[in-house]
């Protein structure tokens, strides 16, 4: 099979021998509408070295590519720059087949592998900062704790000036194409920013330092290897700067409408806001939970200024696709949003109040009080929707450039 799978060169000296998965669409909670792929590279020096490997029903296609390039058994070193099990899920039964000198893990990475795994394989633990031979070429490896897991760390090869960077800069798209200039360059743009959405939000502050700690090594970055998705090497200025607007949170004047409805009303409350914040300028997204997933609404906050939550009230709640969406990008910890609240109800109306209160505790501003609506708005309930929505427009308008 090894001529049917086979490994992709990305320089004489390192393979991608990774696999691509077409029909993944859950990954923990986040859609992956494009599917993904579980990046393993080939570092052919005089000690070979495995970068990573692949979920584990994808074992076999990794291995195929592997023998394509080479014996696996002639592997020496198999490294883990993460746990999880997307990249970790074949790692003991591969070790097994090809009985490497040693797997390399960070210190959280042994730990975390011996909880998962349960003793499966030895491990050594290699120090933020170390550098391992490869005979010919060194392999330097640093920490990058909690992004997104305490294990995760990242390498350094010199030679080739290419890093891996586990998750960091990866995405989940399945495609035909290894390299970000065989790809539609608005696809990457989108994806990307999805998967830094809804993998990397909570941990932005620690990705501005990661980024600040690979700026001082002054490497001359040529190839950045993820775990996810197409290898840099045409526009690396392009991610990076993206990752560090997005671990700053920057924000622009764009508002998302997230809501739920049952029958309709709260749906009519959300397209006034909507008409009130694009008549202020400002350009709005307008999400019904029912037609969208909770991680379209992570990419749509990621550089959103204003969050406005509606749903009608149910059983003395909010609906429960609301909980859910609001339970999810609570967990992201965005920042830097202003927002309101709005929702129908029957008789006993709860739902505005809390929602105000689920917002609060992801600590957005709520700038106006809610609006409800007793069974179906009508026109003057229609207006203070409107002007809610200018209001929240306007102020965006103040508070970003
Ligand atoms: Fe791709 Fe955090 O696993």
């Amino acid at each position: 099979m090894k001529d049917v799978f086979k490994a992709v060169r990305i320089t004489d000296r390192v393979w991608w021998v990774g696999a691509v998965d077409w029909n993944i669409r859950d990954f923990h909670g986040y859609e992956t509408k494009r599917g993904s792929t579980y990046n393993a590279y080939l570092v052919m020096a005089d000690r070979i070295a495995l970068i990573d490997t692949v979920r584990a029903p994808f074992r076999d296609e990794m291995m195929c590519r592997i023998a394509s390039v080479v014996d696996p058994q002639a592997v020496d070193i198999i490294v883990s720059h993460h746990a999880e099990m997307d990249h970790s899920g074949s790692l003991f039964e591969t070790a097994r087949e090809i009985r490497p000198d040693v797997i390399y893990a960070s210190e959280m990475g042994k730990k975390t592998l011996n909880e998962l795994y349960h003793g499966a394989g030895d491990v050594i633990a290699v120090k933020d900062g170390e550098k391992v031979s490869l005979g010919n070429c060194d392999l330097a490896f640093y920490e990058t704790r909690m992004l997104h897991w305490p294990d995760s760390m990242i390498s350094w090869l010199e030679s080739e000036k290419m890093l891996f960077s586990q998750d960091a800069f990866g995405m989940h798209l399945a495609s035909s194409g290894r390299f970000d200039d065989e790809i539609d360059p608005a696809v990457l743009e989108y994806e990307s920013a999805t998967y830094f959405a809804n993998i990397l939000l909570p941990y932005a502050p620690l990705v501005g330092k990661a980024l600040d700690r690979v700026g001082a090594m002054g490497w001359d970055l040529k190839f950045i290897a993820p775990d996810h998705g197409p290898v840099w090497r045409s526009d690396l200025g392009r991610i990076l700067g993206n990752y560090r607007r997005w671990a700053s949170q920057e924000k622009t004047r764009k508002a998302v409408i997230i809501y739920a409805t049952m029958w309709h009303s709260t749906e009519r409350m959300a397209r006034a806001i909507g008409e009130g914040l694009s008549s202020a300028g400002v350009p709005v997204r307008v999400l019904s939970m029912a037609e969208n997933h909770r991680s379209d609404a992570a990419f749509e906050i990621l550089e959103a200024g204003a969050l406005i939550a509606g749903s009608p009230t149910l059983n003395n709640n909010i609906f429960p696709s609301m909980a859910d969406v609001l339970t999810y990008l609570k967990g992201l910890r965005p920042k830097k949003l202003i927002g309101a609240a709005f929702g129908s109800y029957g008789w006993s109306g709860e739902s505005v109040r809390q929602l105000e209160d689920m917002l609060k505790e992801m600590k957005v501003e709520v700038v106006t009080p809610g609006i409800t609506a007793k069974h179906v708005p009508d026109p003057p309930v229609l207006q203070a929707c409107y002007d809610l929505g200018r209001q929240v427009g306007e102020r965006l308008k103040t508070t970003i450039p």
